[in-house]
């Protein structure tokens, strides 16, 4: 998928949010709040649910919680324009209560969408509802700073997931807040451990050698079962340098983080 094409689908898909009445919650929401950031990232933080001032603007975690979420973020060198940044539910729960288990699945095919078109390499869940759409049966307390694949049906097809405390807990806990920076600092070992497990799933797209050689005069390329390389691309790819070349990840990088 091309940026452009990822752009429009994401757009396209927030529009469908925005127009949304599979629950309850279209009934009494101010706007609806698809989330937004980077569309080519390689990073999607996912919350719970827009609160008063995201339900306000259509934007989330722009309140108190998203504040505190910038700081965290910021611990790192990141800034929310270069992540996605999104909810389990898009609408408002009024009065700020938990999302209901039928309100949560009428939207799961919204984030579904959301994580099939950006295909992230880390998923990074934000409280317990979120925690538990990407690791059911995980008890935050344990799962925090920590990550485990992420279910395919979830919509992101190969990725990780690191789980932390909601950010408007540590306003609830004060000392939430030094443990939640604590684990953002092992987001970016998350995210480039995720990098090598892509790479190690990634089928290497090279064009069949066109030469009439023996098939004797092909070797293994050693990088994904079943790729078979030319000699001499085989050497092209060396000399370049393989992870240069042909890794998809590669153009994506562009919080440039580990250079
Ligand atoms: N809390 C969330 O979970 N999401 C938001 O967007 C804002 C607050």
């Amino acid at each position: 998928m091309t940026p452009d094409e990822r752009r429009t689908a994401l757009e396209t898909i927030a529009t469908g949010i925005r127009g949304c009445q599979r629950c309850r919650l279209g009934a009494t929401r101010t706007n609806a709040v698809p989330g937004d950031g980077h569309p080519e990232t390689e990073v999607v933080l996912v919350g719970e649910g827009p609160g008063q001032n995201e339900d306000l603007q259509g934007r989330p975690f722009v309140g108190a919680a998203g504040g505190f979420l910038d700081e965290l973020l910021g611990v790192i060198g990141w800034s929310r324009r270069e992540v996605f940044i999104t909810n389990v539910v898009k609408c408002r729960p009024p009065g700020n209560r938990d999302p209901e288990a039928d309100e949560i699945a009428a939207c799961a095919p919204w984030l579904q969408q959301q994580l099939a078109v950006l295909d992230p390499a880390l998923v990074v869940t934000l409280g317990r509802f979120s925690m538990q759409t990407f690791a059911p049966g995980t008890r935050i307390g344990q799962a925090h700073g920590t990550m485990r694949p992420v279910d395919p049906a979830t919509g992101a097809q190969d990725a990780l997931a690191y789980a932390m405390y909601h950010p408007a807990a540590a306003f609830r806990q004060g000392g939430l807040k030094e443990t939640m920076k604590i684990d953002m600092l092992g987001i970016p070992d998350a995210l480039t451990r995720s990098r090598e497990l892509r790479q190690e799933h990634a089928p290497l797209e090279i064009a069949p050698a066109t030469t009439d050689a023996a098939p004797d005069d092909t070797m293994s390329g050693g990088v994904d079962e079943g790729v078979t390389l030319a000699e001499d691309e085989l050497a092209e790819l060396v000399a370049l340098g393989a992870d240069g070349m042909e890794d998809p990840m590669h153009d994506r990088d562009q919080m440039g983080l580990f250079q």
